[in-house]
């Protein structure tokens, strides 16, 4: 179980929401456990249509809990939480929606790719800053990464970590439209409730052959996974991390 995720219901609409305001949504192991058991479910209930995911008022999330990081580049164990959730995202038998407000790093952003559908606000930018971290990219996003947004994109994003504004991210196809901060739940619930109404079958047959070989993603995120793990214990890794967490003593 996780505090920081809340589970909730509305028709035929699960919502898995991020609620960790204070760390801007970062993202913890029990918080991955918590999402992938949560998809698993709804996959499995004849009841659930769609998910939704969202976050907070101005924070989507900044990534992954830079702790947890820590931790694992530090010698400790890393857990398979995040793969767990990586592979329930990538392998997800129902459409996901999302909606994002603010901030979305790292796998803030990177969540996004395996949606369907994305709404995000003005204030949005998306950014995946793994190689200024000393890391790599991760949830299998060097694969869809250059077939959803095309390779210079792609680049921009996941090798340059450029920051990608709601309005930029809307134009290369990261996102479905941008919505005003007020009304981005109730968008993206109307939209998720759209999706809920189509014929289920059908819908899903049609989402099966836009995603393709689900296979070669679950091997993709498994890949970028060993190579993240290593990075973690590499200098370059371990540097960027200390210099975050000691920020704001300095
Ligand atoms: N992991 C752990 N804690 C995080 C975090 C993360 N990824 N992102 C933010 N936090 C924490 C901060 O340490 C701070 O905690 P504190 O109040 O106990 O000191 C709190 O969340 C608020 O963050 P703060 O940096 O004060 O907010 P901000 O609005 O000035 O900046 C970010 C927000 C997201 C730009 C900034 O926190 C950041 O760069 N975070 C790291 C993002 C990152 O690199 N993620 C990993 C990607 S692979």
């Amino acid at each position: 179980m996780s505090e920081h995720i809340e589970i909730t219901r509305k028709g035929a609409v699960q919502i898995i929401r991020m609620n960790r305001p204070d760390k801007k949504n970062a993202i913890t192991r029990a918080m991955y456990a918590v999402m992938a058991k949560a998809l698993g479910n709804g996959d499995g209930d004849g009841d659930i249509r769609c998910h939704v995911i969202l976050g907070v008022p101005g924070a989507f999330s900044s990534g992954n809990d830079i702790a947890d990081f820590m931790a694992v580049a530090t010698g400790g164990e890393g857990g398979m939480e995040v793969y767990d959730f990586l592979t329930a995202l990538a392998l997800a038998q129902k459409p996901i929606v999302s909606g994002v407000d603010g901030i979305a790093v790292g796998i803030g952003t990177t969540i996004n790719l395996h949606c369907d559908l994305t709404l995000a606000t003005p204030r949005t930018e998306f950014k995946t800053p793994f190689v200024d971290l000393g890391l790599v990219p991760e949830a299998g996003s060097s694969l869809i990464a250059p077939r959803v947004i095309g390779r210079q994109n792609a680049f921009a994003l996941l090798g340059l970590g450029e920051g990608f504004s709601a309005d930029r991210a809307r134009e290369v196809g990261l996102i479905h439209a941008v919505v005003a901060e007020d009304e981005l739940e109730a968008e993206t619930l109307a939209l998720a409730e759209r999706v809920a109404a189509k014929p289920p079958e059908a819908l899903k047959i049609a989402r099966d052959l836009m995603l393709g070989d689900r296979q070669e993603l679950v091997a993709r995120i498994k890949q970028e996974g060993e190579h993240f793990r290593a990075r973690l214990k590499s200098d370059e890794a371990r540097n960027a991390f200390m210099a975050f967490m000691a920020r704001k003593k300095g």
